[in-house]
């Protein structure tokens, strides 16, 4: 069969700058979390490697368009680094960041590739971080001055802007279940840092759409469909439960601008609710997307706990689902995730017929592997788990497609092999293996697999 994909569909890959620069603490940036994180505790990054140690894009940026080039590519998502564009979280511009960015943004355009710009990529300046990051109102504030500045300096090039990626997961990493700084586990606080990135992402979202640069702006979700171990009422509910906690917390207010009823009424049961402040409705209206970036890696398999829960413990989310192993799932060896090719048609059939088809491309999705070594051959990873793995996915895209979504691309992650936060260069996900000893590029078979999907704009199988 010949899976043939609309004219000017997006081929791509993503990536962010805390990943790939480099340049860590030179050229006039300063620490971000990351960094400071791994001064204190090097042993929680994997073989001790820590954020120093990249691709670093920040020297290689022609050579890695070539290759995206070479890739055929025509769309690429990176990220600015806050830290680096105003080393003190507010005020002075540092003008070699903005050179550093214009030269990548008029070198992606000039090969005829177009920038996707996110704004924030998990990496906060430890400056604002010390002030209490988005606990603190006074960082919406800055984030909204970071935001126009970017739109300021590169809005007359840049068409496709992103206020986050993944807001859930520095809420989640850093004051949930503790892997992001600052190590917090509290979910009032949680919740309250989950409401002010969405009110920041309003502002920037309105500070875009005032400027009139005919652009587009929104925002990237991972998205885990939560599907219940069995149609059991109880099980059913532990799913809705994860699925308003874990997806619609930023879904319905990106989407719709506003909170699901059922989720507010939980959490104000529970005494969980952020502080609201009058005009913050109406700001979380405004913040409504043109564009939806989904991210897909798996599932969650939810069923009822199985057992009471303490009630003296502290609220969780666990408190009322646990996840579980459903047997026979297809799973990732090298990297320990499931692999559910169906999730991404879900999630498209999902968003049309519950929230109005939006515009939306796949922003993520990818596999990750360990020692990825071992499947050289000739110079060559011969990754052909990863060939059936975006062919696979992308199939479900089409059926997505073919029935109405308004599904505009397909992002892989990643481009390079890239440094992954506690994770390190433990899985490695890109089209491009990189040799960080020697910083040695050498493209996958897979990139030379999705080199020929992008010409053709499909494959047959
Ligand atoms: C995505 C993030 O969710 O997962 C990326 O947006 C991250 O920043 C990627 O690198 C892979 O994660 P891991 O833990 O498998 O290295």
């Amino acid at each position: 069969m010949h899976y043939s994909f609309p004219e000017g569909f997006w081929w791509g890959s993503a990536s962010s700058a805390p990943q790939t620069e480099g340049e860590s603490l030179s050229h006039g940036k300063t620490p971000t979390i990351w960094d400071h994180w791994f001064r204190l505790q090097p042993e929680r990054f994997h073989h001790g490697v820590g954020p120093a140690q990249t691709s670093t894009f920040y020297e290689h940026w022609k050579e890695d368009i070539a290759l995206l080039k070479a890739l055929n590519h025509n769309t690429f998502r990176t990220s600015v680094s806050w830290a680096r564009l105003i080393p003190d979280g507010t005020g002075a511009v540092n003008q070699e960041a903005v050179a550093f960015y214009n030269q990548v943004i008029d070198e992606l355009l000039r090969q005829g590739i177009t920038p996707f710009i996110n704004l924030f990529h998990f990496d906060m300046p430890l400056s604002l971080q010390e002030q209490g990051g988005f606990e603190n109102r006074k960082v919406i504030d800055a984030y909204e001055a970071y935001a126009r500045t970017c739109f300021e300096l590169f809005g007359d090039r840049v068409t496709h802007w992103f206020t986050f990626n993944e807001p859930i997961v520095p809420v989640e990493g850093g004051y949930l279940y503790d892997f992001h700084y600052p190590n917090v586990v509290d979910f009032r606080r949680a919740a309250t840092v989950a409401y002010h990135t969405m009110l920041a992402h309003a502002r920037a979202v309105k500070a875009y759409r005032e400027r009139n640069d005919g652009g587009e702006i929104g925002i990237i979700l991972n998205l885990t469909p939560s599907y219940p171990r069995s149609q059991n009422p109880a099980d059913v509910k532990a799913a809705h439960i994860a699925d308003l906690m874990f997806n619609r917390s930023f879904l319905d207010p990106a989407l719709r601008g506003s909170y699901p009823e059922d989720l507010v009424a939980l959490l104000s049961q529970y005494d969980q609710l952020p502080a609201c402040q009058p005009g913050d409705k109406e700001l979380l209206a405004a913040g409504v997307v043109d564009l939806l970036g989904i991210n897909y890696y798996q599932p969650r398999r939810i069923q009822c706990r199985d057992s009471q829960v303490n009630p003296d413990s502290p609220f969780m989310p666990e408190w009322f689902f646990s996840a579980y192993e459903m047997p026979g799932r297809k799973m990732n060896p090298y990297r320990g995730w499931e692999i559910y090719e169906k999730g991404i048609y879900d999630i498209l059939t999902r968003l049309r017929v519950e929230y109005g088809n939006p515009r939306c491309y796949i922003s993520e999705n990818g596999m990750g592997v360990e020692n990825e070594q071992r499947f050289e051959q000739d110079g060559q990873i011969q990754d052909d788990y990863r060939i059936a793995f975006v062919r696979d996915h992308l199939k479900w895209l089409h059926k997505g497609l073919s029935e109405g979504s308004r599904c505009l691309g397909y992002h892989m992650w990643t481009f390079i092999d890239n440094w992954s936060w506690c994770n390190a260069y433990k899985n490695r996900y890109g089209f491009v293996s990189l040799d960080l000893e020697s910083q040695k590029r050498t493209i996958k078979k897979s990139g030379e697999w999705y080199r020929q999907v992008a010409a053709k704009n499909g494959f047959d199988e």
